[in-house]
């Protein structure tokens, strides 16, 4: 018998200018365990246990989006190992704009390619799972760590990864609603103003340059977004009065996390508490139950061990 164990980080992706392009991983994690009976074991099918989020509602059989990635690898190696029990620990919690879909597939993938003797490499899988997941900008840092910047052309991903600083905390306020990607999406016009175009690359480049440099200061003018925000916050109810809450309780820069409805608040230790709890206040005022988590952000990426 084998036993693989994947440990795989939620994502923040956009950053608010960095629509589709920036995301960054959390030490937030997902497990996933497989067992693999030996060819002579005399035990049939596969059996799959979820603890934590989804443990209800997620399918605990083949269509189970972990397993659906594992097939999809098999096939590309044609090697069928025969798992026999697989246990999801999910921690991330689902569609709120934290990467869990993006992690389970990445998970899957990874599994599965371990199981077949890393027949491919890195690049192959983030382009393979970014295909699949459609957002790169969760599967790359879920992937790879730290704070990515995407490029997608539909077809090809290109990538770079830079650190996050230590010193900052992920301040993410998760509302008690699901908000599916799709309808997040869908609500978005399909064209945009030039100006707000130039807006947001002017201030995408800034934030790179406000980690890069430790510039927090520079940070509420560089989360600022005119390209999904203003569409998106009709799906999230007070979502204006949760921004104006963290920035007065100290956060550096605000923003929807993905594509919502956690919002993420980028600070310091010290005022952590301070503006999880004032977020959580805010979105109270507005008759939506939230909780807050304070969270590291994680430059190691997935990982596995046997
Ligand atoms: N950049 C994507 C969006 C992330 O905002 O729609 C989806 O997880």
């Amino acid at each position: 018998m084998k036993t693989i164990k994947i440990k795989i980080p939620a994502t923040t992706a956009n950053f608010g200018s960095g629509f589709d392009v920036l995301g960054a991983a959390l030490k937030l994690y997902n497990e996933i365990e497989i067992n693999v009976r030996s060819p002579k074991s005399e035990v049939r099918g596969l059996k799959i246990e979820i603890v934590g989020e989804g443990k209800d509602t997620l399918p605990g059989n083949e269509k189970n989006v972990v397993v659906r990635s594992m097939n999809a690898v098999f096939s590309i190696c044609k090697k069928f190992p025969q798992v026999y029990h697989l246990r999801l620990t999910n921690r991330i919690p689902l569609a709120r704009g934290l990467g869990s879909s993006a992690a389970a597939r990445l998970g899957g993938i990874v599994a599965a390619n371990e199981l077949c003797g890393k027949k491919l490499s890195d690049d192959e899988i983030i382009q393979i799972v970014s295909k699949l997941e459609g957002h790169p900008d969760n599967v790359v840092p879920s992937f790879f760590g730290g704070l990515c910047i995407c490029n997608f052309n539909g077809k090809n991903v290109n990538y770079a990864k830079l650190k996050m600083p230590s010193d900052l905390k992920a301040v993410l306020c998760i509302p008690n609603f699901e908000l599916f990607t799709d309808k997040a999406r869908n609500i978005l016009p399909k064209t945009i103003p030039y100006k707000d175009a130039v807006f947001n690359s002017s201030r995408v480049a800034l934030f790179i340059s406000a980690i890069v440099q430790k510039k927090y200061e520079l940070l509420s003018i560089a989360m600022e977004d005119k390209l999904h925000q203003p569409y998106r916050k009709k799906l999230i109810p007070g979502m204006d009065d949760v921004f104006n809450s963290a920035k007065k309780s100290g956060a550096y820069g605000v923003c929807i996390s993905g594509s919502g409805p956690t919002i993420l608040a980028v600070s310091g230790q010290r005022s952590a508490v301070k503006i999880g709890n004032a977020m959580q206040k805010a979105f109270f005022g507005h008759r939506i139950i939230s909780k807050y988590i304070i969270c590291d952000f994680d430059n190691e990426g997935i990982e596995i061990s046997e």
